[in-house]
């Protein structure tokens, strides 16, 4: 089973960390789905020392979505340690993350994010003086390498391991892919085997079977999902049953999609206001209607839209169309 410090996890699937999408109406989604682990989005550290408002209520944590890892990215050792403690004390995460993997230009440029991979020396030094500051645990999330020339990962791995972190989260690609190409999974196994503090593997997990693919092959504590759960936190569920009990996935039915993509604007309405939650929906429905038939014209719709009443009026008037569609369809047969 899958323990950080002193948290144990009631299983082995765990939410990734993912900006604009990993705040407390999707990630108690994802908790309600049963994820064992869920990561919040990442917070500047500056930000959090400047007492930047919206950067403080990043770090709201609902008692029903413990346990739960904050994620916090900087690239000077004084304000993320100073970061660090300010997670630490005031807030109800269980476990400090910090980010070494973003591959975004912006926040490399500060010397942060996946900047550190090019540098084990550095995590070291970082890592140990964030851990000797705080008293939850600290872990690390980080890609593989900076590009193809340099993989440093099970370096950085152990600088890790050395610093007093107490898990890893391997990403298997380089900064450089951003998130193209395949994620290497041979590195996350020879990670796994060069460090015994706890190593969750992400990339490329899409489906129950890839979790279970991945932890066999690979040997890993935990399985970190991303991309494969947005607006589709049924896969995290999946994934728990098949992992558990070898139970092949079923797709739920359009209209529970839909009562879970409401339940999920109406989180973020009480969290941001109708104006913002709507505006922000609008990716979040576009992925909850994936796959579903003639879905691309309620898309655009949505895209239009500002306010909740307009977004649940279509949602459910697509859902009842595609419901006697389908009545009819079975009643011809
Ligand atoms: C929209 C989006 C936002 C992300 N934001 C973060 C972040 O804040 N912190 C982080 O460590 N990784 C972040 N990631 C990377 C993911 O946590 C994960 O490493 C990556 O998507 C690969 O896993 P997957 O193949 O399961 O999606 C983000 C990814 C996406 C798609």
């Amino acid at each position: 089973m899958l323990q950080i410090g002193s948290i144990k996890m009631k299983n082995q699937v765990v939410l990734a960390p993912m900006a604009g999408v990993c705040n407390p109406a999707f990630r108690l989604i994802a908790k309600e789905f049963g994820a064992g682990l869920v990561c919040a989005e990442m917070v500047s550290d500056k930000a959090i020392l400047h007492k930047n408002e919206k950067s403080l209520s990043m770090l709201y944590v609902d008692e029903r979505e413990k346990p739960l890892s904050l994620q916090i990215f900087g690239g000077e050792k004084e304000t993320l340690v100073e970061a660090a403690k300010f997670v630490d004390q005031n807030t109800n995460a269980d476990i400090i993350d910090i980010n070494m993997g973003c591959p975004v230009p912006k926040i490399t440029k500060c010397d942060a994010g996946a900047k550190w991979l090019l540098d084990p020396n550095k995590i070291y030094e970082m890592v140990s003086a964030t851990v000797d500051a705080v008293r939850k645990p600290v872990t690390v999330k980080m890609r593989m390498g900076w590009d193809e020339e340099h993989i440093f990962a099970v370096e950085n791995a152990q600088a890790v391991e050395r610093a007093g972190g107490s898990a890893i989260a391997l990403h298997g690609r380089t900064r450089v892919q951003m998130y193209e190409g395949v994620a290497n999974w041979d590195i996350i196994k020879q990670v796994k085997g060069s460090v015994s503090i706890p190593v969750m593997g992400n990339g490329d997990v899409k489906t129950p079977e890839d979790a279970k693919r991945m932890l066999d092959e690979t040997g890993v504590d935990g399985v970190m999902i991303g991309r494969a759960a947005l607006g589709n936190p049924w896969m995290l569920y999946q994934t728990i049953n098949y992992l558990e009990h070898g139970v092949t996935p079923v797709e739920p039915p359009p209209r529970e999609k839909i009562d879970v993509c409401m339940v999920h604007l109406d989180r973020l309405i009480d969290l941001k206001g109708e104006n913002v939650a709507v505006r922000e929906m609008r990716k979040h429905a576009a992925w909850y209607l994936k796959g579903m038939r003639g879905s691309g014209r309620i898309r655009d719709q949505i895209n239009q839209f500002a306010t909740r009443d307009d977004v649940a009026n279509t949602l459910y008037g697509y859902i009842e169309q595609l419901e006697e569609q389908q009545a009819e369809t079975s009643s011809a047969v």
